[in-house]
């Protein structure tokens, strides 16, 4: 988080906001404006009604501060997006992506085109040299210090969008 805060300065300046697109708990937002971050987390899913509705313990919500679909939400007040761990059964990762500017930061955290998180249209998209910059020295500072659990690959990617 320390790392990432540190980008996120360096790239997108002291004032620049981020939009935590499908936060989930908004644990990553949370940690992000404790380190003077100003992250907003969206999430469609109403975490601890639904886990009411379903008799399940209540999942904690450390921050969300939209409830709704994130696409709705990206626009220039944002400098940077965040994509961490999208679901890959729909094409949330590449609507969001289609939907960000010139100019913005794309970090996406999840498994590559072959794994559980993104969908087929996304990795297409970003791969677009036209359309993006892949910033592979950003995210080699992320995945040196990232933890990796059993049966899974994620990684980080960060791109610019270029048009
Ligand atoms: C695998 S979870 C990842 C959550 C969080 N980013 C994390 O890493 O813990 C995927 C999240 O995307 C959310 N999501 C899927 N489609 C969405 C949409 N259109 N708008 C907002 N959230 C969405 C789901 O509700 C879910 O919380």
């Amino acid at each position: 988080m320390d790392r990432l805060a540190g980008i996120l300065r360096q790239e997108i300046g002291a004032d620049g906001r981020v939009l935590d697109a499908g936060s989930g708990s908004g644990f990553i937002s949370n940690e992000l404006c404790r380190r003077g971050i100003d992250a907003f987390a969206v999430d469609r899913c109403d975490y601890e009604n639904r886990a009411r509705e379903f008799g399940y313990p209540i999942i904690a919500v450390y921050q969300r501060d939209a409830l709704g679909d994130a696409v709705d939400h990206v626009s220039s007040q944002f400098a940077a997006v965040l994509l961490i761990w999208p679901p890959y059964e729909q094409p949330f990762a590449f609507d969001i992506a289609k939907a960000m500017q010139p100019g913005q930061l794309l970090i996406f955290e999840g498994e590559g085109a072959d794994g559980c998180t993104g969908d087929d249209k996304f990795f297409e998209y970003v791969a677009d040299g036209n359309c993006w910059t892949a910033l592979k020295g950003l995210s080699d500072q992320l995945d040196a210090v990232h933890v990796t659990f059993a049966t899974q690959s994620d990684h980080w990617m960060i791109w610019r969008k270029a048009r």
